[in-house]
């Protein structure tokens, strides 16, 4: 029988001081992702707030019950991109120009296993939701495995959400060896400020694009922006600014930016077998000792590690995919420099662009399952209506600091 203590528990806003070693040592008890199956679990490095912290605005809640923290909630706000229209100007000349709305996203919800069942997910999710509605969020959304069924079920069930979008998170190892780039492709390094005018110009009509892409690309975590063309074509002391490359761009091009997440937290694979585990310890050994094999060898993920996360990848004509692969390769070989245990990206199911995206299917999340729910009756965004009606598009812009 389901016992209902939610009277007998406080939702309160997490105090860094007084709460930050009682949330980590519940943190640590949660895995996420099916039990007796392989689980993650996520090493905050100290700071509780780290995944959100980045964002224009947020929030963290505790649940406590007599004093004993029991579970916690983030959420943050952001203006994103939830369609677009076509706007004609004086010239008559038609392009698309972004809508824009205020959306909210939860994120690190944890409930602690022996607490669980007991509504203290719903009433942190209620709270959560109470400051998106004062903060003037139009929507809100949640990811999580297609497997997770306790957090499935809480927000489409309990909480009014709708299976939205389902992306697939790509990871790819680090090995220990350099990974060998085609010398057919030039890698060109973007100033944060072109790189901000090439994706307002670009993706700014994107699925979720954040409306302060300046913010992100400037962010200290962002590592750099890397464009990719073909050989002869442009270099680094011809390289014409973003708006003349794109006004007359090569055959093909791709872009990407790299997100340092390891400074932000840790990772750790918990529940693999010691057979597993010996195998993975040695492809690295060999890896090592012989690195002229290339043996594709298993990072040790079963000890926190970090990643650095691609994001603001797209790219154009008919190379788009080796210049995809270029800049993937590029980015491998700084992820070995920084020590990091793998490469991680996000893109939408129907991205073309995923198959020039080096990865292993084992690590990799095919679907990942993002949920929605509109907040407010009146709609601001125009034509497009109900975004939670509409239909997916071929690329989605996933935003780094919310990883
Ligand atoms: C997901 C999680 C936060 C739920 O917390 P909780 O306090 O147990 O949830 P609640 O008691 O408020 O449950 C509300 C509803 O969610 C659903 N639900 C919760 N746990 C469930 C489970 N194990 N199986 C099926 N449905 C479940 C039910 O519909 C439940 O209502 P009911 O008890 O009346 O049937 C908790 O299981 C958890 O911390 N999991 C590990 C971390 C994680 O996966 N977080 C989510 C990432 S987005």
């Amino acid at each position: 029988m389901r016992v209902d203590v939610s009277v007998s528990v406080i939702v309160r806003e997490f105090e860094v001081n007084k709460d930050k070693e009682r949330v980590e040592a519940v943190e640590r008890t949660c895995e996420v992702g099916p039990s007796n199956q392989l689980s993650l679990f996520t090493d905050m490095l100290g700071d509780p707030i780290c995944r959100v912290r980045h964002s224009p605005s947020y929030l963290m809640l505790v649940a406590e019950i007599d004093k004993e923290i029991v579970g916690m909630i983030r959420g943050c706000i952001k203006t994103v991109t939830c369609g677009k229209n076509l706007s004609r100007s004086k010239t008559s000349v038609t392009k698309h120009i972004p809508i824009y709305t205020k959306l909210a996203y939860i994120l690190g919800l944890r409930v602690s296993p022996n607490q669980r069942r007991m509504g203290i997910g719903l009433k942190l999710v209620k709270k959560m939701e109470a400051w998106f509605k004062d903060n003037g969020a139009e929507y809100s959304y949640m990811a999580t495995e297609t497997e997770n069924l306790a957090s499935v079920k809480l927000f489409t069930e309990k909480c009014g959400y709708t299976k939205f979008r389902t992306p697939s998170i790509l990871v790819n190892p680090v090995y220990a060896h350099r990974t060998k780039i085609s010398r057919k492709v030039t890698i060109i390094p973007l100033t944060p400020s072109d790189a901000v005018i090439f994706y307002r110009n670009r993706f700014s009509t994107t699925e979720f694009f954040p409306n302060d892409i300046d913010a992100v690309v400037n962010n200290k975590l962002s590592l750099g922006t890397f464009l990719a063309v073909p050989s002869g074509s442009y270099s680094v002391k011809t390289w014409p600014g973003p708006d003349r490359f794109l006004l007359g761009p090569p055959c093909s091009w791709a872009i990407l930016s790299v997100w340092n997440s390891k400074e932000v937290f840790k990772l750790e694979v918990r529940g693999a077998s010691r057979v597993k585990r010996g195998l993975a310890k040695t492809t690295r050994i060999l890896d090592r000792a012989l690195p002229w094999l290339k043996v594709p060898s298993v990072p040790d993920l079963f000890r926190p590690f970090g990643f650095h996360f691609l994001y603001g990848l797209g790219g154009e004509g008919p190379k788009k995919l080796k210049m995809v692969k270029a800049l993937c390769e590029f980015a491998h070989n700084l992820a070995m420099e920084c020590g990091c245990g793998v490469v991680a990206t996000e893109v939408a199911s129907c991205e073309p662009l995923r198959f020039g995206i080096p990865h292993w299917k084992m690590l990799s999340c095919a679907n990942d399952l993002w949920c929605i729910k509109r907040l407010v009756d009146d709609y601001s965004d125009g034509s497009i209506g109900d975004w939670t009606k509409s239909m997916p598009g071929i690329s989605i812009f996933v935003d780094p600091r919310e990883i």
